[in-house]
């Protein structure tokens, strides 16, 4: 089969990796791809974004599946509009990616279909909301901008000046353009997060194994929310007890609400969850894989990526289908200097062939490019240097020595990954 993955990050090589061991795949093409799937696949420079030029192109090329995996061109209606011209992709269609690209349809979703949240409230005017945090008065307070804001969209507020900043800033300086003319306030919770994707077809739901991200810029979850800058899988706070509960309350209830809606879910669900004292709550969901998540699962997947993929598709998806490798995955982000703030680009990467000797270790191309032959820097987060091992000591072991031996000028990473976890007994 051609198969053609749309997007350019970590999570798209990571499925480029697996997609291409599976027996019914033949080439792979990816939109736009980066500087590191040339092994694989032939990178074609077509914005993930430009939704008519990509399904042009998968038509022009007899592309017989494609596999979207950002959110914005999901969002956009990219599966829907694939459909249109008879290809079949893996993803949700517009309809389904709600669940992501508008807070308050999840948030409405979840107090319809009784889903544990934060308590919260909405709101299309800076007035109200500004009067709701008011007589609420509680702090911190979580302020969400309702559409896509390239993961900058949450803001806690410690007092009202801080949330005042907040909510004008969306609401009235338009910072995430339309995203934030419709803005969530939020209860804020405390807990051990975990990010769990599930496979879904629509009405069936297969887990994957949970895992941990470090969303903040310096160790010790200090400095700037950023994409993500490391994970580990499993999450050792996802007991199975945990898991069956989860399934239970959280799960099941959300593909049975989008089917009631109208709206059933095919592709790869992602559960943001809070582990509260008084139970699991969903902080957010993504209609697609998490990004670096991604790395962490995928690689301790067992079975073939793209029959699971089409079988979500298919509508035939079997929880059998979905088993994973005993042991443990950590990804540590290598990010530019400045990162999530300005940063350069174009500078040269080294090391990567020694970091790779290393046993069980890969690494995912981010934000890299080919320049004349030469592999440079080409984005925020350039390489997701992943190790899979029996403990997660040795796994984090491995993947800070991978990362020792790859060189590129004022590359920043976190020292801390899986700290936690492993202090939770991971
Ligand atoms: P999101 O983009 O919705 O994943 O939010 C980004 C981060 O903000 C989450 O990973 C949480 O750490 C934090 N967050 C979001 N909502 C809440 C909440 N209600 N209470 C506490 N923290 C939150
Ligand atoms: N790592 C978080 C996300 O992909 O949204």
């Amino acid at each position: 089969m051609k198969i053609a993955v749309i997007g350019s990050g970590g999570r798209e090589h990571t499925i480029v990796d697996k997609l291409a061991q599976s027996k019914r795949c033949g080439e792979i093409f990816v939109l736009p791809g980066n500087g590191g799937m040339a092994r694989q696949a032939t990178c074609v420079p077509i914005k993930a974004t430009d939704v008519d030029a990509v399904v042009a192109w998968c038509a022009d090329n007899a592309i017989d599946y494609v596999v979207v995996a950002p959110d914005d061109p999901l969002a956009l209606g990219m599966v829907d509009a694939l459909a249109r011209r008879g290809i079949p992709a893996f993803g949700p269609d517009k309809a389904a990616a709600r669940i992501e690209a508008s807070k308050v349809f999840a948030k409405d979703l979840m107090k319809r279909y009784n889903i544990p949240t934060a308590k919260w409230e909405s709101f299309d005017a800076a007035g109200p909301a500004m009067d709701y945090i008011r007589t609420e008065g509680r702090y911190p307070v979580v302020v969400k901008a309702d559409g896509l804001a390239l993961g900058k969209g949450v803001l806690i507020c410690e007092n009202e000046a801080e949330a005042q900043a907040a909510i004008t800033g969306m609401m009235v300086d338009k910072q995430f353009g339309d995203s934030g003319s419709r803005v969530v306030v939020e209860e804020f919770l405390t807990g051990p997060e975990v990010s769990v994707l599930a496979f879904c077809d629509g009405e069936t739901l297969a887990p994957m194994l949970s895992s941990m991200d470090h969303k903040r810029a310096l160790d010790g979850d200090k400095g700037l929310n950023t994409g993500g800058m490391g994970t580990v899988a499993p999450n050792p706070y996802y007991t199975d007890a945990m898991a069956a509960r989860c399934m239970a309350e959280i799960f099941l209830p959300t593909v049975r609400a989008m089917q009631a809606e109208g709206a059933p879910f095919k592709g790869c669900l992602y559960f943001g969850l809070m582990l509260t004292a008084d139970g699991p709550r969903v902080i957010e969901y993504n209609c697609r894989f998490g990004d670096p998540e991604t790395q962490v699962v995928l690689p301790l997947l067992q079975g073939d990526l793209l029959e699971i993929f089409m079988a979500c598709t298919e509508g035939t998806l079997r929880p059998d289908m979905v088993a994973f490798a005993p042991g443990v995955a950590a990804c540590v982000v290598m990010a530019s200097g400045g990162y999530p703030g300005k940063y350069e680009t174009g500078l040269p990467i080294s090391g990567l062939d020694e970091a790779v000797a290393l046993p069980g270790t890969a690494v995912y191309h981010a934000g890299t490019k080919l320049e004349d032959g030469r592999l440079v820097t080409a984005g925020g987060r350039v390489l997701g240097v992943t190790a899979t091992a029996e403990t997660l000591q040795k796994a984090l072991d491995t993947a800070y020595e991978a990362v020792g031996r790859i060189h590129f000028e004022g590359a920043h990473w976190r020292r801390d990954i899986g700290q936690k976890a492993l202090q939770a007994g991971g």
